[in-house]
Parts: C-alpha cells; sequence; structure tokens
C-alpha cells in the first residue's frame, strides 16, 4: 500500500504547475503549491500515508460536509432540505446566479457557498460562538484529534476580504431564507473554512462517513447512517462543484474539495481518504489532489459506479 501511495506521489508531482493557489483569500497564497500527501484509512484498520502528509491546511469547503452534517443532527433532515435543495449547480462554489427567478431552496445545495451558510443558521446554540463550538467539537470527535482548531490568520484574511459571501448571505437574506445577522452568521462560516486539519484528520473523517456513522476502529455509532447517506450522496453530486461529472467519470466516489488544497475521498463500507496538494484547478479542487486520487480509484478499483 505505502509503495502504491509513493509511486503515485512521484507521479503526480508535476502537476502543481499546471494549476494556481488560491489568491482571493490573501492568506492561502502563502503556501507552497508543490505540497502533495495523501492518506488513507482502510477498513481492516491500517492507515498508510506518502508525501507531505503531515503539512497543516485549512478545511475550507471540505467543512461543508460537516456543517451539513452537524444541521442534520441539530435538525431535522425535513428542516434542511426545506431550506437547502440538493440538486446540483452546474457552477461555480462562489456563484449568484442560481436562479432568474426568487431564490429559493431548491436553487442551492449544501456543497456551494450559499447553501453551507443558509446551513449554519441550522447548527444549535443560543449565539454563533456557541454553534461553532459544536461543530469545532463534531470536527474533532470525528477526526479523533481534539486538537484542532481554527489558523486565526486564514480566518482573519477571509472576513476581511470576503465580500462576495457577505453579497451571497445578504441574497439569502434578502429572499427570506436567513435571519438572523449576516455577520454573526458568516463568523461562524469563516471559522469553520479555517479549521486547520492534515490527510491524516480529513481520512479519518472520511472513513467514518465510509462506514455510515460507527467509528471504524471503536465501532462506536457516532450519528446515524441515514446522514451519512445523504451527505455522502450530496458529495457524489455536488462536491467537486462544476466539475463534478468529470470527477465521476475518471474517480468515481463521494468527495469534497477545498481551495485550501485538500480533498477529502469517502468510498462507502470501504475506506476514507484525505489528500492535500494546493495548487487548483479552474474550478477550485486540487490539480494534483483529483490526479491523485484518479490514479488510486484505477488501482484499486474504487468507483463505486
Ligand atoms: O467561502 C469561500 O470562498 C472559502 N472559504 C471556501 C471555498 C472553497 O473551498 C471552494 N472549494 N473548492
Amino acid at each position: 500500500m505505502i509503495a502504491l501511495l509513493e509511486q503515485i506521489i512521484s507521479d503526480c508531482a508535476h502537476y502543481p504547475s499546471q494549476g494556481h493557489v488560491a489568491t482571493y483569500i490573501p492568506e492561502l497564497a502563502n503556501v507552497d503549491p508543490n505540497k502533495l500527501g495523501i492518506v488513507v484509512s482502510l477498513e481492516d484498520g491500517g492507515v498508510f500515508a506518502a508525501g507531505d502528509y503531515r503539512e497543516q491546511f485549512t478545511m475550507q469547503s471540505v467543512v461543508k460536509p460537516l456543517i451539513l452534517l452537524q444541521a442534520l443532527m441539530d435538525s431535522s433532515i425535513d428542516t434542511v432540505r426545506a431550506l437547502v435543495g440538493v440538486e446540483a449547480t452546474g457552477k461555480p462554489f462562489d456563484a449568484f446566479n442560481y436562479s432568474d427567478q426568487a431564490l429559493t431552496g431548491a436553487h442551492i445545495n449544501p456543497m456551494i457557498n450559499t447553501g453551507a451558510i443558509a446551513l449554519c443558521t441550522l447548527i444549535r446554540g443560543d449565539t454563533y460562538p456557541e454553534k461553532f463550538a459544536r461543530l469545532l467539537a463534531l470536527t474533532r470527535k470525528l477526526s479523533g484529534n481534539p486538537e484542532l482548531d481554527v489558523d486565526q490568520a486564514v480566518f482573519h484574511s477571509e472576513k476581511l476580504t470576503g465580500n462576495k459571501n457577505r453579497a451571497l448571505a445578504y441574497m439569502l437574506k434578502a429572499y427570506g431564507m436567513i435571519s438572523d445577522p449576516v455577520e454573526e452568521i458568516l463568523d461562524c462560516y469563516f471559522r469553520a473554512c479555517s479549521i486547520s486539519i492534515n490527510c491524516c484528520d480529513l481520512a479519518k473523517i472520511a472513513h467514518i462517513f465510509a462506514s455510515h456513522g460507527v467509528h471504524p476502529a471503536t465501532k462506536e455509532p457516532l450519528f446515524p447512517a441515514e446522514y451519512a447517506k445523504y451527505v455522502n450522496a450530496t458529495l457524489a453530486t455536488c462536491g467537486m462543484y462544476d466539475g463534478s461529472g468529470e470527477f465521476a467519470l475518471t474517480v468515481g466516489f463521494p468527495a469534497k474539495s477545498g481551495v485550501g488544497g485538500g480533498i477529502m475521498g469517502v468510498i462507502p463500507r470501504r475506506m476514507g481518504i484525505g489528500v492535500f496538494a494546493p495548487s487548483l484547478d479552474k474550478h477550485g479542487n486540487s490539480v494534483a489532489g483529483v490526479q491523485a486520487l484518479a490514479r488510486l480509484s484505477q488501482a484499486m478499483d474504487l468507483s463505486i459506479y
């Protein structure tokens, strides 16, 4: 397994030059574009790692499945579905033009910014710091890493420059989909995106989604299987944005990317994968990360289709 992962890392080493690191969050521009790490967590408990797998990066959109899970755990499935739909938009993660009519939940999904911002309102808590504390606690629990925390520099950088998300949140407010103060909701969303993690943490979180909410080692049920299936289904259809169709063909399993360069791969009933390579393609997906996952999928016959 290690030999396979090392081979993949070396075969993909040239891909970062085909993309660019994110710069619209200024702090993200400071990373080394050539980093590439991968971790797989297998059904028998084995965890294998190669490359720059110890490197810390911020979750960014990889946190969206966790926001969705926390909203499902704290509200009902019906409440979540009524606020945010499940259809792919076929548009970038931060697009405005989902509809030429009044915006409704049916136009958005939990994996785009508008959907994730709306779902922050369904997390339990009297205040937004309380809601975020619940989300961070869940992320720590699923990763098995109690030390996970917010990268303050990235958080402040995005808070300062995140006017597109501010506009998206005001659009939700304009159409009556959210009622809480926009800045408080965004504070929770920006903090969530700024949780610092590595490929190991990501592979472990992915593995719990793969094993339908049951901790693969302790067999402890952490959340209901129907929530895992809800999250995994939205990852399969919307997790790689307007690159989701291509990803389904070339890689073939539910996954979530983030502009920090992370991708979480979920192979239901089989394994979890965490990959990190910060140079991104035009969709905002890690170039080398997608290529590494395609090679791993080919070598291990991981396509669920
Ligand atoms: O809201 C944003 O724009 C970022 N915090 C997250 C976007 C993101 O990661 C899109 N993923 N590929």
